[in-house]
């Protein structure tokens, strides 16, 4: 039952109840078309729709889009609902998104709580308003607000909703605000349909086009979501209607949509795994060993989530600058209007920085972050077991260090876990979460509870090189090295991967996290790297003669005054000269190319990482690719990518690059596996899932 309705006197109340967020699926809305025809039945005067729980209703149910679009469909219930000669009142109690807020805009009043949100996200999952949103919005707010609303999908809170016209009042009580209509005002509300569309505004619509193209580069929903609503300004309202009805339901089969939603209950999904029961230890006090920018970042996003927080420095002047760092972040939290004075005082107020670990003492969480060194981390590990009480949780933070080596380094390796944050650890929404050998699942457990309390996105990883993500990264700079010895340069790269969706290329990105960082990764990994495996020193070089990336105003670009990149012609030279020595021969290597070998290894890779059982899934991959290294979004992450391209594809693709190099492009058994039976990636398990 996910609507139900009842009256008392003349006056009809219907609820929209499908929890936990009254998602709108097919008998909602057949629901809805009964209730009209109820509400004239019985001759009622006027009809209180409203949402059961937090929500009014978060738009249609989006685990309806894969299959064919079921009647009754939701423009034809809103039609019916607004043409209705007994007018319906939307009660907006909570957020009203997407068909949700359709629902409202096709009620002849909306009156909402002051807690409500209102907004169409539909282009966040790839389509665009299905049930008038892009016809309703306009007349009721106007252009320009409709065009920011739907073609950007960011919802509105009720004051502002209120402010553009959207809405007709704010109450604490919207049902009852709703049954105190006076019935003739009601009638003599017009209603949507009937309003007339704005005036064209060419210049609107191209700053729009703009703006959204520059926010959502590479999506074509809001764009779509931007001609429809130019169309609509000239076309009848009904033959505009249509004209939504079937762009909806084009981009809602189309790849973008399909990778959109992947990801979206992808994120709802990314929890602890079945299975894992053991009750967390207390987080209220967490400690963090180290306050550079990483273990700033951390505390910072710990305090702000109200816990109480101790750093740990080695010395009196390590505390001064981790104090130094942490109060950078929140004077711009002030700055941004997240934390007020009194806000930030009670978070200096929960925070201690100290030299003596024993403060720390009480804590029943310790994040080491400290200098990416085993040395260091064995040495921290030891004066932690010292101090901490003996059920307190120890992690490392290290990106690509040996979790088990650290561990071992405890009394207790049980009680030591990964938990890798990525920078800046306050915003990132990734955490990558370690299972060492012996990590106990109370320690597992309370990883996944720091990542609900901090709201990342969690997933769990093996130990290896480089985890999930940094070992799949490692793999994509490796490939990007040798197409610059082949024949292409930083510059080229990057924007292939840009055009890719990628807000940076690999170089750019190195420049930006510094260049010794990959320098003194590979110098741990000479030791057990294979001799026949083909190695470019090209990076190494860069490093050697101080080209550090943007810290030192020059890297794989130069940074004139600290300010934008420049292109250095001297690079080129210098891979050149690199390609000489090694006695390659470089050729044109354009933006396809460099798109697939960079793309097909690293897909290759994670297949291997998910063969290894270092993932779970492959929907924990694109979890990571998307939230921790920029991979584009709408294309629903690294695997989901793999899937739509098809497996079978890929491993022809990569045979013929094996051909030219066994070593580099072994192709992983996980693909030959799917490419034969004929499986994706999705649905392959490893051992450890
Ligand atoms: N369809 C199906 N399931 C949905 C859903 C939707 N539109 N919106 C939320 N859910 C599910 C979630 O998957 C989650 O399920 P789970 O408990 O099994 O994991 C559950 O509802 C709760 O969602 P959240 O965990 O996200 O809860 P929050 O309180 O954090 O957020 C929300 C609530 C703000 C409503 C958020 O869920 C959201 O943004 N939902 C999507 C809104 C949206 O994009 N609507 C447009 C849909 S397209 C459309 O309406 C087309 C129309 O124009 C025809």
């Amino acid at each position: 039952m996910s609507v139900t309705r009842y009256s008392e006197g003349r006056t009809g109340f219907v609820t929209l109840d499908n929890p936990p967020v009254n998602a709108i699926g097919k008998s909602m809305r057949a629901g809805l078309l009964d209730a009209v025809a109820w509400a004239e039945t019985e001759n009622l005067d006027r009809v209180i729709v409203t949402g059961a729980g937090r929500a009014f209703a978060a738009g249609a149910d989006a685990r309806e889009f894969d299959g064919a679009a079921l009647e009754p469909f939701l423009p034809d219930v809103l039609d019916a609902i607004e043409r209705s000669f007994v007018p319906w009142i939307a009660a907006i109690n909570g957020v009203a998104l997407g068909g949700g807020a359709e629902i409202a805009l096709a009620c002849r009043m909306r009156i909402a709580s002051p807690r409500a949100q209102i907004g169409l996200p539909e282009v966040t999952l790839g389509v665009i308003p299905g049930a008038g949103g892009t016809q309703r919005a306009m007349r009721l707010c106007g252009l320009g607000t409709a065009l920011e609303m739907i073609a950007l999908g960011k919802p509105m809170r009720a004051r502002d909703a209120k402010a553009v016209g959207l809405i007709h009042a704010i109450e604490d009580d919207p049902v009852e605000a709703a049954d105190l209509v006076n019935t003739e005002e009601l009638q003599c509300v017009v209603p949507t349909w009937e309003l007339p569309a704005p005036e064209p505004d060419k210049a609107a619509i191209g700053a729009i086009r703009a703006k959204a193209a520059a926010r959502m580069p590479g999506q074509i929903a809001p764009r779509r979501a931007i001609d429809v609503i130019e169309a609509g300004l000239s076309l009848p309202f009904h033959a505009a209607m249509k004209l939504e009805r079937t762009t909806f339901l084009e981009l809602k089969e189309g790849e973008q949509s399909r990778a959109l939603r992947h990801m979206f209950f992808a994120e709802r999904a990314a929890k602890a795994p079945a299975g894992l029961e053991a009750a967390p230890a207390d987080l209220s006090k967490i400690a963090v060993v180290g306050g550079g920018t990483m273990g700033a970042g951390i505390a910072y996003g710990c305090l702000s989530l109200g816990q109480q927080v101790v750093v740990l420095e080695h010395d009196a002047e390590g505390v001064d600058r981790a104090a130094a760092n942490i109060e950078k972040l929140i004077a711009k939290g002030v700055s941004r209007g997240r934390l007020d004075q009194s806000g930030a005082e009670a978070l200096r107020d929960r925070l201690t920085i100290s030299d003596e670990y024993a403060t720390a003492g009480d804590a029943g969480l310790v994040i080491e972050a400290a200098f990416e060194s085993m040395e260091v981390k064995r040495d921290i590990f030891g004066k932690l077991d010292e101090v901490m009480a003996p059920d307190a949780v120890l992690a490392t933070n290290t990106s690509y260090l040996d979790v088990d080596q650290i561990a071992a380094s405890s009394r207790d390796p049980s009680r030591v876990l990964g938990l890798h944050f990525f920078a800046p650890a306050h915003i990132m929404r990734l955490l990558e979460i370690v299972r060492g050998a012996k990590t106990s699942d109370r320690a597992l457990a309370t990883g996944f509870a720091l990542a609900k309390l901090l709201k990342k996105v969690p997933v769990l990883a093996g130990v290896c090189d480089g985890f999930i993500g940094n070992r799949i990264f490692s793999r994509y700079k490796e490939e990007a090295d040798m197409l610059l010895m082949d024949g292409s340069n930083p510059w080229e790269v990057d924007e292939a991967m840009e055009a890719f969706g990628y807000a940076m290329g690999p170089y750019e990105v190195g420049d930006l996290s510094g260049l010794d960082i990959g320098y003194a990764n590979r110098r741990r990994q000479d030791a057990t790297r294979d001799p026949n495996r083909r190695y470019v020193p090209i990076a190494d070089r860069m490093v050697q003669e101080g080209r550090l990336g943007r810290k030192a105003g020059v890297g794989w670009y130069r940074y004139p005054g600290g300010g934008g990149k420049v292109i250095d012609p001297l690079i080129e030279d210098m891979i050149v000269e690199e390609a000489h020595f090694a006695k390659v021969e470089r050729r044109e290597i354009d933006g396809d190319e460099i798109r697939e070998r960079l793309v097909l290894a690293m897909i290759n890779e994670a297949a291997d990482i998910l063969g290894e059982g270092i993932a779970a899934s492959a929907r924990d991959i694109d979890l990571v690719t998307v939230f921790g290294y920029g991979f584009p979004r709408w294309r629903g992450g690294l695997m989901h990518h793999a899937d739509s391209i098809g497996v079978a594809q890929i491993v022809e693709k990569l045979r013929v690059l094996e051909a030219a190099n066994p070593v580099i492009w072994k192709i992983s058994p996980v693909l030959l596996d799917c490419a034969e039976n004929g499986k994706a990636l999705a649905e392959w398990q490893s051992a450890a899932g």
